[in-house]
């Protein structure tokens, strides 16, 4: 499958990575894991249930300490296999409450070994796979996503500054590691109009490779804060979701459609994530 999609999708001129992330906390059905397992975490505790959505999530079991080294074994040959499928690199999910960053966080890490406590202890998992990643295919070929400023399932830090520069200063220490990519912290509305909150620039300065922005930006913002220096890119998501052509409408700043919340998150792989349309006439797709 991952041969499949890196042969039929590589765009010539461009990179692709893939993301590798174990999800944890999120499966809220233990049939989806290995012989109905409860999913792993750096807690035993339960995410609260979505009330809008009815969700309720699996009870998760905490990792004992001399299961990290296996799952860590496990991103490095995720890497290695997806290199072997014909990807440039990968992205390592460090982000939006998944198995990384429970560990990483002092609300969702209740670890009283080396991976709990502290903030090096906490975030001892994640270096260890960034680590493992590098050694394996070259820091050249490597990527993370972090969002230390973001409350998602439960999982929030009491100092996200703090998290998220320690992060970078992990990152730093692999020469030629290609980007951070940080998702900013919750936007303000001042005078009806969303403001870009610029949480992320101590981050941007502090990062040696590209760094990448995202959460809320437009065209308009996204323009300016690169051209800026406020970061090197931009990631867009919920309107690239619903724009597939959104490099070519930015070109052309034509409009954009509207994306529908009703269809995120939902199981249908078409309605919602491949049927929205191209600019008439548009050779994008
Ligand atoms: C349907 C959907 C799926 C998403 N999946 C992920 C995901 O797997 N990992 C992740 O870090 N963020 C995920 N996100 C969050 C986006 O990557 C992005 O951070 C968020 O939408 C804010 O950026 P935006 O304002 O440009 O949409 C998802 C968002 C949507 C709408």
């Amino acid at each position: 499958m991952l041969f499949c999609v890196a042969q039929l999708y590589h765009p010539h001129d461009r990179l692709i990575v893939t993301v590798l992330i174990l999800l944890s906390v999120y499966s809220n059905k233990t049939d989806f894991q290995p012989d109905g397992q409860a999913p792993i975490s750096s807690t035993d505790k339960q995410i609260t249930p979505n009330v809008e959505s009815g969700m309720v999530y699996s009870k998760p079991r905490q990792l004992e300490t001399d299961e990290i080294p296996l799952i860590v074994d496990d991103f490095r040959r995720a890497a290695r296999n997806a290199i072997e499928a014909g990807f440039d690199g990968v992205e390592i999910h460090g982000a939006h409450g998944c198995l990384l960053e429970q560990f990483m966080k002092d609300s969702s890490n209740d670890c009283t070994d080396e991976y709990g406590g502290s903030l090096e202890n906490r975030c001892r998992f994640a270096v260890e796979v960034i680590d493992a990643i590098v050694h394996e295919i070259g820091a050249d070929r490597v990527g993370i996503r972090l969002s230390p400023f973001v409350n998602y399932m439960d999982c929030f830090d009491s100092d996200p500054h703090a998290l998220g520069m320690y992060m970078v200063q992990q990152l730093n220490k692999h020469q030629g590691f290609v980007y951070c990519h940080m998702v900013e912290p919750r936007m303000a509305i001042v005078d009806g109009r969303r403001q870009i909150p610029h949480g992320l620039l101590p981050f941007r300065k502090a990062f040696n490779g590209t760094f990448i922005a995202a959460g809320v930006y437009d065209r308009e913002e996204g323009n300016k804060v690169v051209a800026d220096g406020y970061a090197d890119l931009v990631a867009y998501g919920r309107i690239f979701l619903a724009n597939p052509d959104l490099p070519k409408r930015f070109e052309l700043d034509s409009p954009l459609n509207k994306y529908d919340r009703n269809t995120f998150y939902t199981q249908d792989p078409v309605i919602g994530y491949t049927d929205y349309p191209f600019l008439e006439g548009s050779n994008a797709k």
